[in-house]
């Protein structure tokens, strides 16, 4: 079959590389891609939120199955209308985005359905917020309601810092229209890991665990990032918590959208704290989280394409996955001063090496240049082993960051600690 992504970050290119190797794949199709998909896929460079155009471009080629990579375009609605033109669609529809599209109506949701959740109340007036502020104390949570590609929490250590962020949600306008409402939630304490679930109406498929890195800096310090380093599996995600997350996470709050109308075909992100109460929901996606695609998909030994298909036509009942024993990690190099401004257009050199040394290395933001890879965005690469233990994998993708020629790239050096020191011990 044909195959369109919708996507070209690292996540796209993790799923451009397994489609490519899935047997009842034949051909793949990018929109827009990047230079590290492009040897996957055929690039076509039409934008990831520009709708009417992808429309057109399905329309034109006509793919057996749309895999959609960014929540953008799902809250646009871009799912809705494939469907109506009868593709068959891997990404829900914008009623069921809306899980992601917007926090107040996730958290609502959540509550409805009794999902475990930090406590919290939504707030569109800045003295009412202030109120509950003050009389819930800090660390508290403030959290801008519509998407803010993960600039939009903020982890309040003091009532004052949590009063800025909503004066500056609600009545500033660094938001714009997803600051209008914000929700203020109880700080929960924990280990955070992402359960991921195959959604097709009523069949809900676990993906196997995982867990990123968010801050910038080794030992989890400094600014928040996209995620900076993935691995997967998770050994803090036990079976038993993996059951508990499906039975009092997943499937009640897809029961939940069902009942609101909407059905979900996707990916469900569940982000969650382990917490000595046992897991709660922080939030949910509704795509594959990037950098987590990257160490999944390297794991996973499924045709891809045959799994996103039956999920897209409701034939996933009785669909099994299987993985690669060991440990997938994926280090995401970065443009030194992401997250804030940083340098454009530096030539990238080593990338044949880097693979050479027993990696795969998924492009994000590159481009090219007079036949040169450069950096074009500010998490540019995911450079990911498979190895039969956490350490190895660990060891394999630092080794071959040795060989990787760009003066301008910043890495964390300690992807995995957590995972390392429970194998250790
Ligand atoms: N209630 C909470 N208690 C403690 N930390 C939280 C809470 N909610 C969110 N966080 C932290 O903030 C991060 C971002 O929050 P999240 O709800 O996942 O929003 P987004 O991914 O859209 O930025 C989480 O990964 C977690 O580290
Ligand atoms: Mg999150």
């Amino acid at each position: 079959m044909k195959v369109m992504v919708v996507g070209g970050g690292g996540r796209e290119h993790a799923l451009c590389w397994k489609l490519k190797g899935s047997q009842s794949v034949s051909e793949v199709f990018c929109a827009p891609g990047n230079p590290g998909i492009a040897r996957d896929a055929r690039c076509v460079n039409v934008g990831a939120e520009d709708i009417d155009g992808l429309m057109e471009l399905a329309l034109a080629e006509k793919p057996d199955l749309v895999v959609v990579g960014p929540e953008v375009p799902l809250v646009l609605g871009l799912g809705n209308q494939l469907r109506a033109e009868g593709f068959p669609v891997f990404g829900p529809d914008k009623a069921a985005a809306n899980l992601e599209g917007s926090k107040s109506f996730s958290k609502r949701l959540m509550h409805e359905a009794s999902v475990p959740t930090a406590r919290f109340e939504v707030h569109v007036d800045v003295e009412e917020a202030i109120e509950t502020i003050r009389a819930w104390g800090a660390p508290i949570v403030v959290k801008a309601s519509g998407l803010a590609a993960g600039k939009g929490v903020i982890v309040a250590q003091t009532e004052k810092e949590a009063i800025d962020a909503v004066r500056d949600m609600l009545s500033g306008n660094s938001f714009g229209e997803a600051g209008s409402q914000v929700v203020i939630e109880e700080f929960l304490t924990g280990e955070e890991a992402s359960c991921l679930f195959i959604v097709s109406g009523d069949t809900i498929l676990p993906l196997a665990s995982s867990q990123d890195h968010k801050a910038l800096l080794d030992g989890d310090k400094g600014p928040n990032t996209g995620g900076m380093g993935a691995y997967s599996p998770a050994p803090c995600v036990t079976e038993a918590i993996a059951n508990e997350v499906l039975e009092t996470v997943a499937h009640p709050i897809i029961n939940a959208l069902k009942k609101k109308g909407a059905e979900f075909i996707g990916i469900l992100y569940a982000g969650v704290m382990l917490t000595e109460d046992g897991p709660k929901a922080l939030e949910f996606n509704v795509r594959f989280g990037d950098p987590e695609c990257q160490p999944l998909m390297s794991r996973l030994k499924s045709d891809l394409g045959e799994v996103l298909l039956a999920a897209a036509n409701k034939k996933l009942d009785g669909v099994e996955l299987e993985w690669h024993e060991g440990t997938a990690l994926c280090v995401v190099v970065s443009s030194d001063g992401y997250p804030a401004s940083f340098d454009k257009g530096q030539s990238i050199g080593g990338l044949d090496a880097v693979e050479a040394a027993g990696t795969t290395v998924f492009h994000a933001g590159t481009a090219e240049k007079d036949g040169n890879i450069i950096n074009a965005g500010g998490r540019v690469l995911g450079v990911t082993a498979v190895a039969p233990t956490v350490k190895e994998a660990q060891q394999t993708v630092y080794s071959a960051l040795e060989k990787l020629d760009w003066p301008g790239g910043f890495y964390r050096r300690d992807i995995g600690y957590r995972a390392v020191a429970r194998e250790a011990s």
